[in-house]
């Protein structure tokens, strides 16, 4: 593949990314606003989006930004922290998505939906804090190094 198709394909790929940010963040504030609003069924399918959408996204950013586009740039990006936090985030979302099946078994009352909305915040947090590096170092460093001619990152890191 030539260079410039390359970079093309890694600007279209961040695009992709950055949309599903957008889409990440509504699913996970429509599963919230469903189970406030007691509606535990609707609930529960948008945070099984929300966690399908997450894996298809972390794959391709796994393979595609941090496999194959990060190591042709001379970037200091950690890899390994978004890999981990990646993990991170897989395993919180099945522990809360177990919790939701585990509170299914009995009526839906406001003191659990308060539980359930205090055990989703740190993985709220966590996948905002994540998002928001790297939509501000990480892609930066991969865009500019698709827009360099040389192959040279054009930010600073
Ligand atoms: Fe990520
Ligand atoms: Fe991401």
């Amino acid at each position: 593949m030539s260079d410039a198709i390359e970079n093309c394909a890694i600007e279209r790929i961040i695009a992709t990314l950055c949309a599903d940010h957008v889409r990440l963040k509504h699913m996970f504030d429509r599963h919230q606003e469903e189970l406030v609003g007691g509606r535990y069924e609707l609930s529960h399918e948008f945070l099984l989006q929300f966690q399908r959408l997450l894996a298809d996204h972390v794959t391709v950013e796994e393979q595609q930004i941090l496999d194959r586009a990060m190591p042709r740039t001379s970037t200091r990006v950690n890899a390994n922290l978004y890999r981990a936090e990646h993990r991170q985030m897989g395993v919180m979302v099945e522990q809360i998505e177990r919790m939701f099946v585990e509170a299914s078994s009995t009526p839906l009352t406001r003191r659990k939906m308060i539980d359930l909305i205090d055990a989703e915040r740190p993985l709220k947090g966590m996948l905002e804090h994540h998002c928001h590096r790297e939509e501000t170092v990480l892609f930066p460093a991969i865009a500019g190094f698709a827009a360099s001619p040389a192959g040279e990152p054009t930010y600073a890191i």
